[in-house]
């Protein structure tokens, strides 16, 4: 990463733990990276959630979330939240001239002089909900505010879930690989204690000697898990990427985003494991 920043790099953006192999990323070791070069690092916690990772505490500038996985928790409403941690420097160069700058459109306002630390929230606010209009409905924001409220119980049984079915899925005999990075053979696994100390959240993918084909029966196959693109919903969720939200991608770009032709990906909800397990193992067999 740090090769790769240059004099226009403005930001680094990461997932904490990343769609959708389940990867966790080391965020102290990038944020050293990202404060050197004097930029931001933007990290998408969806996956994780507050509950799971905290990233302002490894040095995130600013943290985003897509309320529509597991902060809502059962795929009802589509919003995101942006939580700023009012730390970073936006005068310090001249690359976030929209905030050191005067801004026209508000009589020459300078955002980081006049807000300080809540300068990209008013700037969110003043110019980016002003000209793009994505206002989160009220409705919405009620589901979203009852799902938060059993975010902590939900999220333990989605990972104790996650912990049983991806080991139980990597003894099975149709399966070449898991990528859950809470079993022992995941080379993130040591990143769990310092990142996420509550456990490796609840989406991995899992490989089948099959391939394709076998990848597409197998979702046809499942009765419990809901074939959907969504993540994060209390119910269990299937998706063949290849087929569906990767399709469009070339085999060797589909293998380097983690959605290789072989690839299912899991999220695995709060039912009850054995039924999962259940489920996924008449699906294996058909
Ligand atoms: C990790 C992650 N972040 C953000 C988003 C965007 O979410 P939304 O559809 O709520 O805009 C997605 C959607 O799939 C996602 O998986």
């Amino acid at each position: 990463m740090k090769a790769a920043i240059d004099d226009d790099t403005r930001a680094i953006f990461c997932e904490t733990i990343a769609n959708p192999g389940g990867y966790i990323t080391d965020l102290d070791a990038i944020a050293e990276i990202a404060e050197g070069a004097g930029i931001p690092l933007i990290v998408d916690n969806t996956t994780a959630t507050p509950y799971l990772c905290r990233p302002i505490e490894h040095g995130a500038t600013l943290v985003v979330h897509s309320l529509t996985k597991y902060m809502t928790g059962n795929g009802t409403v589509t919003g995101g939240a942006i939580v700023d941690s009012g730390k970073f420097d936006w005068s310090a160069s001249d690359k976030f001239p929209s905030l050191s700058q005067p801004e026209p459109a508000y009589h020459g306002l300078k955002f980081h002089e006049t807000f300080g630390p809540a300068a990209f929230m008013f700037h969110g606010i003043a110019v980016g909900l002003r000209d793009l209009g994505m206002t989160l409905n009220p409705q919405a924001a009620h589901y979203t505010l009852m799902g938060i409220e059993t975010l902590s119980m939900r999220m333990d049984k989605h990972v104790a879930n996650a912990k049983k079915i991806a080991a139980w899925l990597e003894g099975h005999d149709a399966v070449s690989g898991v990528t859950y990075a809470g079993l022992d053979s995941s080379p993130y696994k040591d990143r769990i204690p310092k990142i996420c100390p509550k456990g490796a959240g609840a989406l991995f993918t899992v490989q089948l000697k099959g391939g394709y084909e076998a990848c597409t029966k197998f979702v046809g196959g499942l009765n419990l898990f809901s074939h959907v693109a969504n993540l994060g919903d209390a119910r269990s969720l299937v998706i063949h990427p290849a087929s569906t939200t990767h399709r469009q991608l070339t085999e060797e770009q589909q293998i380097a985003a983690g959605a290789a032709p072989n690839t299912v990906r899991l999220s695995i909800g709060i039912e009850d494991a054995d039924d999962l397990i259940a489920d996924l193992d008449q699906a294996l067999k058909a």
